[in-house]
Parts: C-alpha cells; sequence; structure tokens
C-alpha cells in the first residue's frame, strides 16, 4: 500500500517559528523516547524553543520550516559553524510524520551544504529509532560511529599530570591546531562561543595543551591526544549538561572507564556521515550535532 505524502512547502525558519517548533521539537523526541521507554532529552518544551530560538537566528545556522495546510509542522537546522556542517535537530509533529515531511526537511538541509561546498555533513541519531536510521541510510549518509550517552559523576575525579583549566582565547589556535590533527578540519567558531559563555576547558600535560572541550553536555564536543587527556576532562565536569556526553563505544578502554567510574548509559546514538569523512586519530566526544 503507497503511504499518503504531505503537500509540503519548506521556507527559511525566523525567530517568530521558535515557540511553535520548540512545542513540536520536544513532542517529537518525548513521544518517540516515551513509546521506547527512554527518557526525554529535554525537560521541557521551554527549553527547545530556547535552543531553537538561538539557532533559528544564529547567522551561522540555516534553519527551515515545513508548512502543509498552511501551518508549521516540523523544522530541520543546518550548523555551517565549520567546513563540516552538523545536521539537527530535525523534528515533524508527531500527529503527521511517516508521511514524507521529514525526507524534504531534510533534503533542503542538504542541498544547502551542496550550494555551500561543505566538506562534509554529519548528524547524530538514536540508534533505536528505526525511522531515522532508515531515512538518513536511504538519504546517503553513512553509520560512522556507535555511541553511548552517558550520564553521572565520575568518581574519579582527575588524572595524575593533566591539568584541566577553564580555556581562554589565547588556547583558541593551539585547540585548533589539535582538531586538525586528530579530525583534519577545526572547530574554532564553535570554540570561541563556548569560550564566551564559560563553558570551555583545555587540558594541560607537559607544559602544553593536549585536549580542549566546548562543554562536558549533550550540544558540546571534546577532542584530545591520549585516553588518559579526554578521562581527565571527563573528570573534571561535576555533571553534564544536557541528556549526556557521547562516548564513542569503540573505544572500549574509555567507555570501560567510564562504566568503572559510575556513569550511565542513558540511550545508544549514532554518528553518521556524508562526503569526507576521516577517522579521527585521537579519542574523543561528538556533539549532539557531530
Ligand atoms: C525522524 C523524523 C524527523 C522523520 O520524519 P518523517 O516525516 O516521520 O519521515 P519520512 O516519512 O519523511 O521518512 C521516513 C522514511 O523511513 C522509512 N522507514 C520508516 N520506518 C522504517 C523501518 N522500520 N524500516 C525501513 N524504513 C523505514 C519510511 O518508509 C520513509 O522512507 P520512504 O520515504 O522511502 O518511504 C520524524 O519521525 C521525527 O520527528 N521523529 C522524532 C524525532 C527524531 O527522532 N528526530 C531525529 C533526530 S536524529
Amino acid at each position: 500500500m503507497t503511504k499518503p505524502q504531505a503537500t509540503v512547502t519548506i521556507r527559511r525558519a525566523t525567530v517568530e517559528d521558535a515557540p511553535v517548533c520548540g512545542k513540536i521539537c520536544y513532542d517529537a523526541f518525548c513521544t518517540l523516547n516515551r513509546a521506547h521507554n527512554f527518557p526525554c532529552d529535554f525537560p521541557g518544551p521551554e527549553v527547545t524553543t530556547g535552543v531553537l530560538s538561538m539557532m533559528f537566528s544564529a547567522p551561522d545556522f540555516y534553519c527551515v520550516v515545513a508548512e502543509s495546510e498552511g501551518r508549521v509542522v516540523g523544522s530541520n537546522c543546518l550548523d555551517e559553524r565549520s567546513v563540516i556542517a552538523g545536521v539537527g535537530p530535525i523534528t515533524v509533529d508527531p500527529a503527521v510524520q511517516s508521511a514524507g515531511i521529514g525526507r524534504v526537511l531534510m533534503r533542503a538541509v542538504m542541498e544547502r551544504a551542496k550550494e555551500r561546498r561543505a566538506a562534509g555533513v554529519r548528524l547524530v541519531q538514536a540508534a533505536f529509532h528505526n525511522r531515522s536510521l532508515s531515512l538518513y541510510t536511504s538519504l546517503g549518509f553513512d553509520v560512522q560511529e556507535p555511541l553511548a550517552c552517558m550520564q553521572g559523576k565520575t568518581q574519579q575525579r582527575n588524572v595524575a599530570g593533566c591539568d584541566v583549566r577553564a580555556a581562554l582565547s589565547a588556547d583558541v589556535n593551539a585547540c585548533n591546531a589539535l582538531s586538525y590533527r586528530v579530525h583534519g578540519f577545526e572547530r574554532g567558531t564553535e570554540l570561541e562561543q563556548a569560550i564566551e559563555a564559560g563553558t570551555a576547558k583545555v587540558l594541560e600535560r607537559d607544559g602544553r595543551i593536549t585536549g580542549y572541550a566546548t562543554g562536558l553536555a549533550f550540544f558540546a564536543h571534546a577532542t584530545a591526544e591520549t585516553n588518559p587527556d579526554l578521562k581527565a576532562l571527563i573528570a573534571s565536569a561535576e555533571s553534564f549538561g544536557g541528556s549526556g556526553i557521547l562516548v564513542p563505544t569503540r573505544n572500549s578502554d574509555l567507555f570501560r572507564w567510564c562504566l568503572a567510574n559510575g556513569l550511565r548509559v542513558v540511550q545508544p546514538m549514532t554518528l553518521m556521515s556524508m562526503g569526507l569523512y576521516n577517522q579521527p586519530a585521537g579519542p574523543f566526544l561528538p556533539s549532539i550535532s557531530f
């Protein structure tokens, strides 16, 4: 049987769309998570509205809404702060899901990434969600890394020889160089914004920067030279923002250390990519974007 397809138009999101889209985003994630017995990713619609207000008004995000029969039914965002673009959050009103709207919203940001000649596009999806996994794969995204979203506070509070401190503007070049060595590109704009927000940290070992984090949170990323460096950054956090940090589970040493330190797995997730992807040459924690 052919499923009904919605008639959808796409337009650029404005900050005035944030309350409606924030409510849809909250409902879409909570409905999905509840159906699989996972906690909701956000405490309430005011949080998703706040996140989307920020993205819809930021100059380096490209955000779109889908309209059907005169009302907004979903939204999607493309983070354009680095040469790799990050997708999400994409959400469709639960009342009209599975009617092709998500595919149209994905195509809109993929088209934009192509126009802007992004070297690659990445996203993180809930691994238990059959629909998003199938949708992204059919659109050309490849599975790159299984992740565990983890929450808690590590019993071990520091790592010998590793000093964690707040990141400063003067650290940006060293952090960018580290990101370039590990990932092949830098995320300096995100780092500068995190320094301004007061969430960024650097790790010093033997008198030089061997790791940094824009924060220890769902919406933050971290990159390090070695696992002890990354462990020191994780151990420095009193708590993790949002649903938690995203630990690549193929990094067994790091994942086992997190478990032995009392962190709990909240939900499995998957890092997916299209276009350029090189295996990172060091340990990292992606953000919920990539
Ligand atoms: C994920 C989401 C945005 C997709 O939007 P949508 O409008 O429901 O999805 P679409 O109808 O456009 O596309 C779904 C596709 O997956 C396919 N699909 C769904 N379930 C499937 C399954 N179990 N196996 C294989 N394919 C499946 C559908 O057939 C469809 O593909 P088609 O267009 O080739 O038929 C939406 O469901 C949503 O908001 N979910 C909750 C929030 C969320 O998970 N967001 C994504 C975060 S990463």
